[in-house]
Parts: structure tokens; sequence; C-alpha cells
């Protein structure tokens, strides 16, 4: 596989459900003015600017120079780093992410990174895709990836449940204080073959306009009776793994 590329505009322009759906992991996270937070998987920064206009000392890292790009442009320190290798040494009171773990296929470097990330009593507060995140999208594409003749394709997520990310917490030396499944179904606006050409170019990038085309419409065809609706249009089935951990003094 190759990686993941982001097209940063069209990211904002049709992934805002991804900032705009956080209400509920910002709550969690409670930000308080002066705190210094690191924003893991930064995005375009959409987030990482609410923050900063609570009062937050915001700091935000991203895999993509893209997105590193537009965080920038709104007036936040950042920079690319991969999140499987933080730099940072007991600096932050909170690590916060929305949507970007599930990016991360090795868990346990990542956590290593956060946890020495914090300063001591710090907490980390994620949401990500977890078990049985986008299953219906899971399988369409690994069933057309099959009829291509690639039926060994190892999808590019994690998607963990609560007890494994738990045991991978709590091995680094955190203490959870929360950690839920939750079902979250997300219209899309822009539809099934946007989702797709945002989220999916890792998958494609080997494929000629023509053979991703045709992805793109057998993933849609497929998709189309559970995840179509005349009157709603598109929805991706989404679970979210939402999680408050600390830092022990
Ligand atoms: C998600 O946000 O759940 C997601 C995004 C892209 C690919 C897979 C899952």
């Amino acid at each position: 596989m190759t990686s993941q590329d982001w097209n940063a505009d069209e990211y904002s322009e049709h992934a805002a459900f991804v900032a705009e759906l956080a209400v509920d992991v910002i709550k969690l996270l409670a930000p308080c003015s002066g705190e210094r937070i690191l924003d893991l998987g930064c995005g375009d920064g959409r987030l990482t600017k609410f923050l900063q206009e609570q009062g937050c000392d915001m700091y935000g890292i991203d895999g993509s120079p893209e997105m590193i790009e537009k965080t920038q442009e709104l007036g936040i320190p950042c920079a690319v780093m991969d999140g499987h290798s933080l730099t940072f040494n007991s600096e932050f009171d909170a690590v916060f992410s929305n949507a970007a773990l599930h990016w991360m296929t090795q868990p346990r470097d990542v956590v290593k990174g956060i946890y020495a990330a914090l300063k001591p009593g710090g907490r980390m507060v994620v949401e990500f895709g977890g078990k049985g995140n986008t299953k219906k999208i899971m399988t369409a594409i690994s069933e057309t990836l099959a009829e291509s003749g690639q039926p060994d394709y190892d999808l590019p997520w994690y998607f963990p449940d609560e007890q494994e990310y738990t045991t991978v917490l709590e091995e680094a030396g955190f203490e959870v204080q929360q950690i839920e499944l939750v079902n979250r179904p997300t219209p899309l606006e822009s539809g099934m073959r946007k989702w797709l050409e945002l989220f999916t170019s890792g998958i494609t990038a080997n494929m000629d306009d023509e053979a991703r085309l045709a992805f793109q419409d057998n993933v849609c065809a497929k998709l189309r009776p559970e995840l179509f609706d005349l009157e709603q249009g598109w929805w991706a089935d989404y679970v979210r793994l939402r999680v408050k951990a600390t830092k022990p003094l």
C-alpha cells in the first residue's frame, strides 16, 4: 500500500463533519484557559483553532505537510510529525485527538509518545474509530479488492475495542478514567464517492484513473442498499472509541 495522500482543501470542504461532530470529545476534554494542549493529528486545524479561541495554548501536529500548512495559516504553532514517533517530554497538560488515531497502526508506539508528552497528572482525551467502525464500508472495500484480484489486502486502519485499548493504555502507565464505544451513524453530505476519494487514496494510489473510478463505483454499488436513503442521502456507519486517561502524578 502507498501511504494516504491528503488534499487539505477538499478535506476542509467535504469533511467538515469530522470537526463538527467532536462536541462530546471536547466536553470530555473540558479545556481550561491557559492549559498547554497538543492536538495529535490536527488535520486542517479547525478544532485546534476552536481550542485556541477558548484560551488554550495549542500546538498541532499532523503527518501531512498539506494539513500543517492549513493549520499554520490559522495562526497555530504546529509541525509535521508522525504520531508514532512523538518527540515531546513532559510539556503538555493534555493531549487531544479527534478522528486521527485509527490511522496509526502501531498504537503502543503512539501511546508511549503521548505518555512522555504529558506532564505528571496530565490527561489524554481522544476519540477515533473503534471496533466495528465503518464495518459495512470496510467489507465493501475488501470485497471489491478481492474481486479485482487482491484478496489478502490489509486495510490500513486500527479499530480496537475497549478491552484491547485499555490494555495498551495501562501497559504504558496510564490510568483509564473513561473508555466507551459509541455508535455514531454519520450523514455524508458530499456522498460516499467523495468519502472514498478523501479517505482511500492510499488504497487506490497504484490504480489508473479508470480502475480507481471502477473501484469507487463498485464500492458505492455494494453499499447503496445499506447506507443510502432517498430522503437522507448517504451515511457512514461510524463507531467511535471515546477515551479519557491520565498520567499518574
Ligand atoms: C473514520 O473517521 O472513522 C475513518 C475515516 C477514514 C477511513 C476509515 C475510517
